[in-house]
């Protein structure tokens, strides 16, 4: 019998059994009641940097990419990490050490890439590359783009021709499935922006072959983010086979596939599909294919190696609700407001207890949608220091400056070490590139 983390009250209000969810966690644990990331403990990281913070686990990181590494180690494969959901240098430089390549989206996502890397593992995805974007990443000689419309493909040759290089490029196809996920995070359907349908795609893929200075390379598909259900995957690889067949009896090959990104992690008490039995649902199928193994995953890499520490600055109980008002918000952390996501909110300290009351834990920003977790039964005082785990995806990277607050520090810990891998913005930052 396996326990979860999260039950609810008989009032709704969501109770997270702090122990059981670390439990699950890697490099998270309570010692003597204190939370600790990978032996440092929250109140040593307070003490030092401050709240909020953003704390990332390094050898948690590797631990998730290395199973990646092992689940498809009986086939050719790269792993390329989808930066956009954590992209601090620190992270990107891990994972490169380690072996990774980049999936990335812009221009921007590539220069960062450059500041701790070469970019010969860099796939491009991303709808509405600019000239100038293509220009850029053909000058870094990334391996691929990921080309979301056809007349994308005419963009990069006519760039690739007046640099004098041949572009590989890989076609990103919408496979129409449904990745039974948020509409917001739905990307494999025939109503999202993305991709190039199924049924317009052999005829994409012959006009690239018509085009001068291009190299067909593959083939891919990114169907959605946070997936719980691994059908959506297996759904969208059954039609990138049929497209391979179709492709090479018109007489085109390919060397890799790519399936995305996507595959979900607990934040309370989902059962994601682990990377060992994706790996197991999707191999034998790739191994007949015999083609090179290209996937981006980005928070199921990040996501479980990262907290935001957050301290209570006042708490406003009222007739009709508890607010415990914190030093985030969505600025800091906007996935709650924005896809009304659920993301256990613990106490880094369990020593005290009692007096439980549930609570809206919420930030100072002038929005009703400015939630971290609503109806949270959880025993508070002011000045006590918050965990919100599951941070390090899509956390940092959407942070905003919204109501002039200065973006988080950030800092990693490796084995009982600590150090900042982005200091906290100073209000000056704010306005520094203003003229009055
Ligand atoms: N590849 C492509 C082309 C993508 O667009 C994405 C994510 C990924 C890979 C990585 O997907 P992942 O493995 O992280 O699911 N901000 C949202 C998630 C947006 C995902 C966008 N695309 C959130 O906080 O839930």
């Amino acid at each position: 019998m396996t326990f979860l983390p999260a039950s609810r009250t008989i009032d709704g209000a969501l109770s997270i059994d702090a122990s059981v969810l670390t439990d699950a966690l890697p490099y998270f644990s309570y010692v003597d009641n204190i939370l600790h990331i990978d032996g440092v403990s929250s109140q040593t990281l307070k003490s030092h940097y401050g709240t909020p913070l953003y704390v990332y686990s390094r050898r948690a990181l590797l631990d998730n990419y290395h199973a990646y590494t092992q689940a498809f180690d009986e086939i050719e494969h790269q792993i390329c990490y989808a930066i956009k959901a954590n992209s601090n240098l620190a992270v990107l430089k891990t994972l490169a050490d380690a072996g990774a390549g980049f999936d990335i989206v812009s221009k921007g996502e590539l220069a960062r890439v450059l500041q701790v890397t070469d970019a010969k593992k860099v796939v491009y995805s991303g709808v509405g590359k600019t000239h100038d974007d293509i220009e850029y990443a053909l000058s870094a000689d990334i391996h691929c783009f990921n080309v979301e419309a056809v007349s994308e493909l005419d963009s990069i040759s006519r760039v690739a021709v007046k640099l004098g290089k041949t572009a590989r490029i890989s076609l990103r196809i919408n496979p129409d499935v449904d990745a039974k996920t948020h509409p917001y995070i739905s990307t494999g359907m025939k109503d999202n922006k993305f991709g190039i349908s199924h049924e317009q795609a052999v005829a994409a893929y012959l006009h690239a072959n018509s085009l001068p200075n291009l190299q067909i390379t593959g083939i891919d598909c990114h169907i959605g983010s946070q997936l719980l259900d691994a059908q959506g995957f297996s759904d969208a690889l059954d039609k990138l086979i049929e497209l391979i067949d179709e492709l090479s009896a018109n007489g085109i090959t390919l060397n890799h596939i790519d399936l995305g990104g996507g595959l979900g992690v607990r934040y309370i008490d989902e059962n994601p599909v682990s990377v060992d039995d994706y790996a197991k649902l999707l191999l034998p199928r790739l191994k007949a294919l015999g083609l090179k193994l290209y996937l981006e995953p980005g928070r199921s890499l990040v996501a479980n190696t990262g907290v935001l520490l957050t301290s209570v600055d006042v708490l406003k109980p009222t007739e009709f609700k508890n607010f415990a008002i914190v030093d985030s918000s969505m600025s800091e952390l906007i996935r709650p407001a924005l896809y009304e996501s659920v993301m256990a909110i613990i106490p880094t300290d369990l020593s005290k207890s009692g007096d439980e009351k549930v609570w809206d834990v919420v930030g100072t920003v002038c929005e009703s949608s400015d939630f971290i977790g609503k109806d949270r039964l959880l025993s508070l005082s002011v000045g006590d220091t918050l965990a919100v785990t599951g941070a390090g995806a899509y956390g940092f990277t959407m942070a905003s400056n919204y109501n002039t607050r200065p973006r988080p520090c950030e800092v990693m810990v490796n084995d009982g070490a600590h150090r900042v891998v982005r200091k906290r913005e100073v209000l000056s930052d704010l306005w520094r590139d203003e003229i009055a």
